[in-house]
């Protein structure tokens, strides 16, 4: 029997990591949160002073990773070589760094096993920029999630504030504007559409109306 493997994608501050823990608690399905993986990298080259053009240290670092995450009662943790490196991570300076790190296609390759290793019994949501495009390629459901750039940075700015994270509103606008533009231009697994993708645009709606619409999908 195949496994059910949901896949969301989406540019930053589309709501997706909200509405993949949600799925996969709702659904009993394990959870992948890729960007997290990248961020880890990324943190842990930053922590050993490793330059983002050497890739071959990087890729070393990939080769040890070992990262899992704790959904429990919507509470997310990332734990990564047995330390947890949320708050670390949690920052639009790692997320910088993570997307110019992932433009590289032997990282991208270096990550493509421990990404489809969460792909268990009884299935998966994966979230990211290439789930449904390329690491779950044959995935049943594909949602591609999209909103405006100024209600992405808004949603954006209110999360990093409840984190007591400072940000002003222009540098974060300008921050995911660079930052999306790298992921949809990089020559290996760009953000793109899946063509059979269920696109929902979240300008209007709720995390509820998003995630109703989406259960929909899913069980059509
Ligand atoms: O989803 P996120 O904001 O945590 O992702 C951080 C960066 O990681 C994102 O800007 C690009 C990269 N990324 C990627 O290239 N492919 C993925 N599947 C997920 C993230």
């Amino acid at each position: 029997m195949n496994l059910q493997i949901i896949t969301i994608d989406g540019p930053s501050g589309v709501g997706k990591g909200t509405l993949a823990l949600s799925l996969a608690n709702y659904l009993s399905l394990n959870y992948l949160n890729s960007g997290s993986i990248y961020r880890a990298v990324a943190y842990l080259s930053e922590l050993e002073n490793i330059n983002t053009d050497n890739i071959k240290e990087i890729i070393s670092l990939t080769s040890t990773l070992n990262i899992r995450f704790i959904t429990d009662n919507k509470e997310f943790k990332i734990i990564c070589n047995d330390q947890d490196i949320t708050a670390e991570i949690n920052n639009e300076e790692c997320a910088t760094r993570a997307s110019i790190i992932s433009s590289n296609i032997d990282v991208r390759k270096s990550l493509i096993d421990i990404q489809r290793s969460f792909c268990k019994e009884p299935g998966l949501i994966a979230e990211g920029r290439d789930m449904g495009s390329v690491i779950f390629r044959n995935s049943q459901k594909k949602i591609f999630l999209t909103a405006s750039n100024e209600i992405k940075a808004q949603r954006r700015h209110k999360q990093l504030k409840q984190k007591g994270i400072n940000v002003s509103l222009p540098h974060l606008i300008e921050e995911l504007d660079n930052r999306d533009s790298r992921d949809v231009s990089r020559k290996i697994s760009p953000l793109v559409i899946p063509s059979d993708a269920y696109i929902i645009d979240t300008d209007k709606l709720t995390i509820n109306e998003v995630f109703d619409k989406t259960l929909k999908y899913i069980n059509n």
